[in-house]
């Protein structure tokens, strides 16, 4: 760990020191320029110094930016409206956070409120944030101490035939959940999922399991929160994942991420027509909640991706990329993965561990040497790719070139 320039010693950061971004690259102090394939840390949508963030800020800067937690402003309105249009809800109810493990935070601890349990299911490879709430609910709960009470992991079905999401026999995982539900269902306030398990290794969840967990959450009184601070808002060529119709609609929305251009906002929407909000005693007031930034980022948000129809664009180049990934036809990529912006590929069929993360750790070092910012999860094995928005073909084919001379680093 760098234990120099006065940073706490959290994460491996490489020698390299990010001065400027612009559109899909970033350029270092040193004036090396880098592709930046993950937009960010998956937040900055519009691409680096986007003009359409910029304006939004700018708006921000010359109308209102903080108000009194108690007060809404016009800004902050117009952003929980546009919000509640694009989560697909009949009757959508929203508050503006920032960070995505705050949102998650906000939906449980309401989701607990209304059903009057103290319980939360979530899958075991999951992640929905690393405050120590949510952290406990997520695939790192073993390091959250003490461990959180009445936190229920059941496994996730993990579909390996990518090119057939229905294919996969989840019935095991399926009456894994049912049991476990049926054990708890008085503890069990909410079950929260992300629709496609990132972290965890890039797996879309069959639609065909989430329909029937959905209908044992909503017979045992459970809560369904889809945490979408990864799939929504665009990145999979849809608003949210179930918004194009192939997977049920949640109780709770949470989006993160993409919905603040790379400035912390995130969101919690509530679907009115089975969340009874009349029923809330409980008050929430934090500093930022609702703010008038929040509102005209996510109105900016909103309406660029709406005008631009970068829904299509996402879905039509999102396969072109992943259609580029497959022509690679390397042994270092293997199931190559994913819809609209959000892909992936295994460096190796091994089982995730120690030495799949050697090879990930290196995999991304190399490519640092290659001009390109890279990121693996499931303990190395796998490549997430989660580019912004406006990314081009010929900015994929560019990656594709610098991906092939990487691979020879490893001949
Ligand atoms: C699915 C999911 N949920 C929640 C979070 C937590 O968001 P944040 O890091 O903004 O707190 C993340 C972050 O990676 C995420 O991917």
């Amino acid at each position: 760990m760098m234990l120099s320039d006065n940073v706490f010693p959290v994460c491996n950061y490489p020698d390299v020191v990010i001065e400027t971004g612009q559109g899909s690259w970033v350029t270092d102090t040193q004036g090396r320029h880098y592709l930046d394939l993950n937009s960010g840390q998956f937040c900055a949508v519009a691409g680096h110094s986007s003009p359409v963030l910029r304006k939004a800020l700018m708006r921000s800067l010359e109308t209102i930016q903080d108000t009194h937690t108690g007060m809404l402003s016009a800004a902050a309105l117009q952003g929980l409206k546009d919000l509640g249009e694009i989560s697909g809800f009949a009757n959508p109810h929203s508050i503006l956070l920032t960070t995505g493990s705050e949102a998650t935070e906000f939906a449980l601890r309401y989701a607990k409120h209304l059903k009057e349990k103290d319980g939360v299911l979530a899958l075991d490879v999951g992640y929905h944030g690393i405050t120590h709430g949510v952290a406990g609910y997520s695939m790192s709960r073993a390091r959250v101490r003490p461990p959180l009470p009445l936190s229920f992991a059941a496994p996730a079905p993990l579909n390996r035939d990518f090119s057939n999401p229905d294919s996969y026999d989840y019935s095991s995982e399926l009456e894994s959940l049912r049991e476990i539900v049926e054990q708890n269902s008085r503890h069990i306030a909410a079950f929260i999922l992300e629709p496609v398990i990132s972290g965890g290794g890039m797996f879309a969840l069959p639609p065909g399991y989430l329909y029937e967990a959905v209908k044992l959450c909503r017979e045992n009184d459970i809560f369904v929160i889809y945490d979408e601070c990864q799939t929504g808002v665009g990145r999979l060529g849809d608003w949210f994942s179930y918004t194009g119709g192939e997977l049920p609609e949640p109780d709770f929305v949470v989006a993160g991420k993409s919905l603040g251009l790379g400035i912390p906002v995130s969101s919690v929407t509530a679907n009115r027509d089975t969340v009874d909000l009349e029923k809330i005693t409980l008050g929430h007031f934090s500093s930022h909640q609702n703010e008038g930034f929040s509102g005209l980022i996510v109105s900016e948000c909103v309406n660029w991706i709406r005008q631009d129809d970068r829904l299509t664009y996402i879905r039509d180049a999102g396969q072109d990329f992943l259609r580029m990934l497959q022509a690679l036809n390397h042994p270092m990529v293997n199931a190559p993965r994913g819809k609209g912006f959000m892909l992936a590929f295994d460096l190796t069929d091994d089982e995730p561990g120690g030495e799949t993360i050697a090879l990930g750790n290196r995999f991304v070092e190399e490519a640092l040497k290659q001009g390109l910012l890279m990121q693996h999860c499931n303990y190395g094995r796998t490549i997430r790719i989660l580019p912004n928005y406006n990314t081009t073909r010929e900015e994929f084919r560019d990656f594709i070139q610098r991906l092939e001379a990487l691979f020879n680093e490893f001949e």
